[in-house]
């Protein structure tokens, strides 16, 4: 049995936003302590065969944290210190926002999902940045996940998006312009060609590189070859797939399952997974999998589905501090199993 076996009961008890905060200031007493060493010692698993390269990051594994778990970047080396393989801080905002009303994150237990609508609740793009700049950085790849502020309107967005870019330009080691949240209005309008086009194309001018989009589960599948004929014209780095639905499958059993906003883990799995290898088949470029990994099974799909590396927010809340780990070990078992020598070599064995 483990530790979280034990708090879990207790931390789930709490409503899940303040679990959440319990969780996160743990993890920042932690950092830069010897307990931070003593959780990479506990929970690494170094091997060879996990590494894994793509858009000029090298990543010691596959299985990294997604967006939304840490916005304001305040705990990357304990996270790191877990044994996940990188960690994408965000959504960092050009202003500070406190996001929507509370209650606003809730627990689907009996289908291990979360709702959530934060709606980019971050200390802004100036905190965040001088944070990044004065603190070290983690001993693994970071991303910096970039929204837009709530009061800028869609047709100006290019600029916010720009401002928090040069905000925090020096410390990321890949951006990612994230326009399929469903907890800002209209956000997800902009993932249209013309928006996409004018958005990426600023950044890109403005030296944002490794940069890729992320793009939501409830896109049409015109509108996702639309994007990635614009992820082909600009050059861009990679797409990540993919963020929280709206949709509401009629298999969710939780009472909590009326909630309004994002839905993520298990519901939206196979869903990710067939976006993951929809995109893949259409595109050179390096794809970040995520929604509903809480496996090296699922994990596993994603990447034979081509997914170079995986991320997962709520199957961190599910399993608790030692899923990167299981993912891991289960992993090179896996790649035992099927002969491959490496991640890199089973990315896209699906397709
Ligand atoms: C998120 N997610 C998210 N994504 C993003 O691009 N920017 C963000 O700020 C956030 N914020 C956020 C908050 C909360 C509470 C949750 C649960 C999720 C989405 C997240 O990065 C991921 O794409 C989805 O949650 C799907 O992955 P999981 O949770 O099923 O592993």
């Amino acid at each position: 049995m483990s530790v979280y076996d034990l708090l879990k009961p207790a931390l789930f008890t709490l409503p899940p936003e303040t679990a959440h905060n319990a969780t996160h200031r743990l993890l920042r007493t932690a950092q830069d302590t010897p307990i931070e060493d003593a959780l990479r010692e506990r929970y690494t698993v170094s091997n060879p065969r996990l590494m894994t390269e793509a858009f000029d990051c090298t990543f010691p594994n596959p299985v990294g944290v997604a967006a939304g778990f840490d916005k304001n970047a305040e705990v990357p080396r304990a996270l790191g210190a877990l044994g996940f393989g990188h960690v994408e801080v965000g959504g960092v905002t050009a202003e500070r926002q406190p996001g929507n009303s509370r209650p606003r994150m809730f627990r689907l237990r009996e289908d291990r999902a979360l709702i959530n609508r934060m709606g980019f609740n971050n200390e802004g793009a100036d905190a965040v940045g001088d944070r990044l700049d004065r603190e070290p950085h983690p001993d693994v790849p970071l991303g910096i996940n970039i929204g837009k502020s709530k009061s800028t309107p869609l047709e100006e967005a290019a600029d916010d998006y720009l401002y928090t870019y040069e905000r925090v330009a020096n410390a990321g080691d890949y951006f990612v312009v994230n326009v399929s949240s469903p907890n800002t209005p209209g956000l997800r309008e902009l993932q249209n060609r013309e928006a996409l086009e004018e958005i990426l194309g600023t950044l890109a001018d403005a030296g944002a590189s490794p940069l890729l989009v992320k793009l939501s589960p409830d896109l049409p599948k015109p509108a996702v070859e639309d994007a990635l004929a614009v992820v082909d014209d600009l050059n861009l780095d990679g797409v990540v797939a993919t963020n929280t639905t709206t949709e509401r499958s009629s298999s969710l059993r939780s009472p909590e399952r009326v909630e309004r906003g994002g839905l993520s883990g298990k519901p939206i799995e196979s869903t990710a997974t067939d976006l993951v290898r929809f995109v893949a088949e259409r595109t050179d470029v390096p794809v970040v999998g995520v929604g509903g990994v809480s496996d090296a099974k699922g994990a596993y799909e994603k990447i034979r589905a081509g997914a170079s590396v995986v991320q997962l927010y709520t199957g961190l809340v599910y399993e608790g501090p030692s899923v990167a780990r299981e993912i891991n070990e289960g992993l090179i078992d896996l790649l035992e199993r099927d002969g491959f020598g490496s991640v890199e070599e089973a990315v896209g064995a699906d397709l």
